[in-house]
């Protein structure tokens, strides 16, 4: 017996697929999707920042010259059947409608991944038994690496049946063992630094004067030169071996020539696995942080894209990261508070749809980018991309481009 998922217009949807994996996406532009940038044709290099503004088929297909096999993480958040205006309305609401729609964009996504890629699909209820079966077609069961659950708020969601609190992220990689483990890391107030080559976590703080309130503007780091004094020969003694060691290192500190004793841990040892269930709240605030509240509808959070995109470029910091379906562009900016968490380079590929906004406030918006406020999308994608810049990464150079049909 047959296991395999079968929906009307499969057939067509796959065959469609492999005619765009296989057409001549070389590059070679006029042969195909380009891309163009103020007008002219624009060939994109592989370590830009990009929102490219169309729609995704032709997008992916065109980035097949220059993206192929060459993406780390994919992350998506695709529309669901809810009856919105979707990009695919025209064909219908049902999940065949919905599963010949995803099904070449797919095929086009593990065409751009790395051997050591993954793809993360974040789904409600509505689609996720579906997309599940859909993945395991394209990319193969045996590159499964499972499901996380995102929870998401406390309550709402509108079933009648349960309070939602929780949607899922299936994720798989485009060869199962050469993902390696999804990092996370486990000493949160360090600072990642790159010593001699490596990547290390280094602890500035480990030896304190004692406990207690400090005056403002007082050291409260253990100097070196005062432990025998403050703490005696038998701490100085451990602190010495552990110099010895290499696990502490001797840091100039201050103005009076002294040296703060410093923990440096290689940062492969201070990370754990990531635990399945993730819980991160916000999005509308993540937006509303920067000026854009009440615009789009069910951001997702910026710490969850965040998250999900640090766990697998952990020790990759220089990786590709592409949504797209990217809505408001939490993606771009969780790319962007990677980088400023790990001091990475990570770049990002955005595609959004230049679909009308239909919340009231998108064209009420002060100092928004046109007097009209935000009439597509895919305006306040790019709108969203400045403002993170300015919060995360004041020198972000990025590419607005639009897709070109032939
Ligand atoms: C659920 S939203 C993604 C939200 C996003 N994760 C965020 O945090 O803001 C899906 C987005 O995909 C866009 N979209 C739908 N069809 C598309 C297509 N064919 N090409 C590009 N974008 C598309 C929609 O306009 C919508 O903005």
């Amino acid at each position: 017996m047959s296991t395999a998922l079968n929906w009307t217009g499969k057939d067509a949807a796959f065959a469609l697929g492999r005619r765009l994996i296989s057409a001549d996406a070389s590059g070679r532009l006029g042969e195909g999707p380009h891309f163009l940038s103020d007008g002219d044709t624009y060939v994109p290099t592989v370590d830009e920042n990009m929102l490219i503004v169309g729609d995704n088929l032709p997008a992916l297909t065109g980035l097949l010259g220059t993206h192929r096999g060459r993406i780390k993480v994919i992350y998506i958040d695709p529309p669901y059947n809810t009856g919105n205006a979707l990009a695919y309305k025209d064909h219908g609401h049902d999940h065949a409608s919905w599963l010949n729609f995803m099904t070449p964009r797919l095929m086009l996504a593990r065409e751009l991944m790395r051997e050591d890629g993954v793809i993360f699909i974040h789904l409600d209820d509505g689609e996720s038994a579906w997309a599940q079966l859909l993945g395991h077609e394209i990319f193969g069961e045996a590159n499964s690496l499972g499901t996380l659950i995102h929870q998401r708020a406390k309550g709402g969601g509108n079933s009648p049946s349960f309070v939602r609190g929780h949607d899922y992220v299936h994720v798989w990689a485009k060869v199962a063992d050469q993902a390696g483990a999804f990092l996370t890391e486990k000493k949160a107030p360090a600072k990642l630094e790159i010593i001699d080559g490596k990547r290390m976590l280094v602890e500035t703080d480990v030896l304190r004067a004692g406990f207690g309130r400090y005056a403002r503007g007082q050291e409260r780091r253990l100097m070196y030169e005062d432990i025998l004094e403050v703490k005696g020969a038998k701490k100085l003694a451990e602190v010495d071996a552990k110099l010895g060691t290499g696990e502490y290192v001797l840091r100039a500190w201050g103005p009076a020539g002294k040296h703060a004793v410093v923990r440096v841990t290689p940062a492969e040892k201070a990370s754990s696995k990531l635990y399945s269930i993730i819980k991160a709240l916000g999005g509308q605030n993540d937006l509303e942080d920067l000026g854009l509240g009440g615009i789009f509808s069910y951001p997702k959070p910026v710490e969850l894209v965040k998250t999900l995109v640090a766990s697998q470029t952990f020790f990759d910091p220089e990786a590709i990261v592409l949504d797209f379906f990217a809505g408001s562009g939490t993606t771009a900016q969780a790319v962007m508070a990677a980088n400023q968490r790990d001091a990475g380079s990570r770049t990002f590929i955005l595609i959004q749809t230049p679909e009308p906004l239909q919340t009231k406030n998108a064209r009420s918006l002060v100092g928004a980018d046109s007097e009209d406020g935000f009439p597509e999308i895919s305006r306040l994608t790019a709108e969203r991309i400045r403002r993170a810049a300015k919060r995360h990464h004041p020198d972000l150079r990025f590419t607005e481009i639009a897709v070109a049909e032939q």
